[in-house]
């Protein structure tokens, strides 16, 4: 068991470390050196138990797209749920029920139809058909998994992109990462994902060479025919480090599915409600996948996330092989609902352009700094990774770490940090705020984590 990070100044927040650390295992998080204990949040803000406010950018793992706690959206869901009257005589609400298992509720009847109809009228949405609820991202990635596989029993084999991330349970663990990684299912098979190719904030339409990685769909082809039935793909690889692909390469998979019937996952549970500047990245990458599989920004903090895809593949499964005791549970349906809802009524999208250039042009500049060797991301959208080097006695590893360390301290002058993630690939810092961050918040904030970058 690892000791509790501890923080000077940090008493009750230390206090707080310590006692999870006995009492929780560490596994239950990924290794972040700031350890913050995060009493509440409002917006692009949380506040330490110590009262020091952090800008959050994380956004906690995209989750809060719209920000922490929004009131219009917090008064949808409440309406949704039906809080908004007080208890009865009996001592109970009369509101939602907090069960749908195998009983249907006008809210999921709402949230569905009003999530099929936005994805229907996005570009690249035709094949978006019928729902399939869950509790988490790899949930529905597995559901997703086991629609098309039942399609057809004799086309089990999956490919996937080399690197991606899925999730961690069951069939997501099975297409995330790479052949190398300990006890790989026979049934799928790694494709190149266009890292090399990922320049410093993608810009898309740039040339691309499609013949190594069409060869490498073709020899697979060619040894397998028609075992394989489908193939799954992030639009950028999140987990993997931030790598954002020209288009073309997605257009390539795209064209390879439906050349060979082959069923076309996107797993947008990341890029999903405008992280790409769109509110769908098949939008921003000019693709049709027969499945596209949401989460994290779309319930803004509630647990939930959907498969959404074509009918005649869905169908494939009987009676209870997708159920489970959570999903379309209507405390998920109405978030569903409340961020469909606050997406509708204004346009967040257009809204954080100016700040999405304004924490582009600030990162890039972070390229100065010898220990940054690259800035990826989406041009126009809200997600970032900003990559270290090694350099003198230090590792990647040890500058990432560093890095995420100095922006939560911050500067001591005006008390404010910035909250980050631990590195991803060990090596490679997320930045990815609320999409409601505005022009003057995303100034103050680069320029606290300039200060930041400049003191390691
Ligand atoms: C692209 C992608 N897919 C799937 C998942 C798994 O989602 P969950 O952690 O909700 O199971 C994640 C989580 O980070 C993700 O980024």
């Amino acid at each position: 068991m690892p000791s509790a990070i501890q923080h000077a100044g940090e008493a009750r927040s230390n206090t707080d470390r310590e006692k999870l650390t006995r009492l929780e295992p560490h596994s239950l998080r990924t290794f972040t050196p700031t350890q913050a204990v995060l009493a509440k949040s409002a917006g692009i803000y949380h506040w330490t138990s110590e009262g020091r406010r952090l800008y959050d950018f994380t956004s906690g793992v995209l989750v809060s797209n719209l920000g922490h706690n929004p009131s219009e959206w917090m008064r949808r869901f409440s309406r949704s749920m039906g809080w908004g009257s007080g208890p009865n005589e009996n001592r109970f609400f009369s509101a939602a029920p907090m069960t749908a298992y195998n009983a249907i509720t006008p809210v999921e009847v709402e949230a569905t139809q009003k999530l099929i109809a936005l994805l229907r009228k996005s570009p690249g949405g035709a094949r978006m058909e019928q729902v399939m609820w869950a509790a988490s991202g790899s949930e529905a990635i597995q559901k997703a998994l086991w629609a098309a596989q039942a399609r057809d029993r004799t086309r089990l084999m999956i490919l996937a992109t080399r690197f991606g991330f899925h999730g961690k349970k069951g069939l997501a663990n099975a297409v995330t990462g790479s052949e190398t990684d300990s006890e790989r299912d026979p049934r799928v098979r790694f494709i190149s994902f266009p890292m090399t190719e990922c320049r410093d904030v993608t810009v898309r339409d740039e040339p691309f060479d499609p013949t190594p990685y069409q060869k490498e769909l073709d020899a697979l082809l060619h040894q397998f025919g028609r075992k394989i039935g489908t193939l799954i793909t992030e639009p950028y690889l999140g987990g993997g480090g931030s790598y954002h692909p020209p288009k073309a390469y997605l257009q390539l998979l795209e064209r390879f599915c439906r050349a060979n019937d082959i069923i076309f996952i996107l797993d947008e549970v990341q890029s999903n409600f405008g992280r790409t500047g769109t509110m769908f990245a098949f939008e921003t990458y000019g693709i049709e996948p027969d499945i596209v599989v949401l989460g994290k920004g779309l319930g803004n903090g509630i647990p939930v996330a959907v498969a959404v895809g074509r009918l005649d593949v869905f169908s494939s499964l009987d009676y209870g092989e997708g159920s489970d005791t959570w999903s379309a549970n209507p405390l998920c349906c109405a978030a569903v609902l409340a961020t469909l809802d606050e997406f509708a009524a204004r346009d967040v999208l257009a809204e954080m352009k100016e700040s999405s250039a304004l924490i582009e042009r600030g990162l890039v500049s972070l390229k100065e700094l010898p220990v940054v060797a690259h800035v990826r991301g989406e041009r126009g959208g809200m997600v970032w990774g900003v990559e270290f080097r090694d350099h003198g006695t230090r590792s990647a590893s040890e500058w990432a770490n560093a890095f995420v360390l100095a922006c939560y301290q911050g500067d001591g002058a005006s008390g404010d940090g910035i909250h980050l993630l631990g590195p991803l690939s060990k090596k490679v810092v997320r930045v990815a705020p609320p999409l409601i961050i505005t022009p003057q918040e995303a100034t103050t904030a680069i320029d606290l984590m300039r200060r930041a970058a400049k003191r390691l």
